[in-house]
């Protein structure tokens, strides 16, 4: 009932915030006197999928408060799952996500900023039920920014300002998209630099985007800009915001967009698994399935189509 997801809504929220706490702290403790500690982290998959001492002790306390007040609900967790069997077996990740009320959460996404003490991290705590986001919350401390979402509640920043009027009314999407447009897309951590790999994939969608979209005067393209932001869940929750037009990423896992996905949608905007029709884990926009590794956002449509967008 919507009672009982605005009760979990509120201990989201609170545990967010204590995360993100949390988060803070530990890097200032990691940088505060100059003692940038190098190996202080452990590479999971490869040499840039990486794993903090921080990411593990948040994850813990999480892990903890959830099993305290729900202690029925599933949760899904990144050192937890990734340090399982299963994952280097590459098993189908289908179990991880089915109709039970479930937590899934990235303690700390953007763990590559985290360490090279670049903003743009965050606690990211989303609330599924029946695959479906429910409840969102990202925390991002060092940008006391506190993004969160319920179904049926609104998205809001800093619990004071709807996220579709934060810039009041949000500005419709520029008239001749992607001409105009910000996208964001991940790297992700694929380095396998073979052409049809996932990064040179994305590098060549950047450069068709950006060089090719709207440059048939020869002058070039008119996107106004593209984005690595470093944390696909703050991707989504600009998205959400309208900071950026577009974003997508081949390469997430469920932690990393579940609570931008619950953010994104309840502001309006819209998310797809970006997947070929004949993959299961494709799914009907207004169903997106937890579970793909693919996913287009879009953001909230604004005011008005008729006007002539951004200059
Ligand atoms: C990663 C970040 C990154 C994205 C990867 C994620 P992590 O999460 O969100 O932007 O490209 O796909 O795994 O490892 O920083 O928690």
């Amino acid at each position: 009932s919507q009672e009982e997801l605005d009760e979990i809504y509120a201990f989201a929220v609170n545990l967010g915030k204590e995360a993100g706490r949390m988060l803070l702290n530990a890097a200032k403790l990691r940088f505060g006197n100059n003692k940038r500690e190098e190996n202080a982290h452990v590479e999971k998959d490869n040499a840039v999928d990486l794993v903090t001492q921080t990411d593990e002790d948040v994850e813990a306390y999480i892990k903890s408060q959830i099993t305290l007040k729900y202690p029925s609900h599933k949760s899904v967790l990144p050192v937890e799952f990734i340090g399982e069997e299963t994952y280097s077996k590459g098993a189908s990740r289908d179990y991880l996500i089915n109709d039970d009320p479930t937590w899934c959460v990235d303690p700390l996404d953007g763990t590559v900023n985290y360490i090279h003490l670049f903003p743009m991290f965050c606690v990211s705590i989303g609330f599924i039920v029946k695959n479906k986001a429910m409840i969102g919350v990202i925390h991002a401390p060092f940008l006391n920014q506190l993004f969160s979402a319920c179904s049926g509640r609104g998205a809001w920043l800093n619990e004071t300002q709807s996220l579709p009027l934060v810039r009041n009314p949000i500005p419709p999407m520029p008239a001749k998209a992607p001409s105009g447009c910000v996208f964001s897309c991940e790297w992700g951590k694929d380095r396998r630099d073979l052409p049809d790999s996932n990064l040179h994939r994305k590098v060549e969608s950047f450069m068709n985007m950006a060089a090719e979209v709207g440059g048939r005067d020869g002058r070039g393209g008119m996107v106004h800009g593209m984005r690595c932001l470093g944390s696909a869940t703050l991707d989504l929750a600009y998205t959400a915001m309208g900071s950026f037009d577009i974003w997508w990423e081949g390469g997430c896992w469920e932690w990393d967009v579940a609570a931008g996905i619950a953010i994104l949608q309840e502001a309006g905007g819209l998310v797809t698994t970006a997947n070929p029709p004949d993959d299961p884990a494709n799914a009907p926009i207004e169903n997106v399935r937890l579970g793909s590794r693919l996913y287009l956002a879009i953001r909230p449509a604004g005011a008005s189509a008729t006007e002539s967008g951004r200059q």
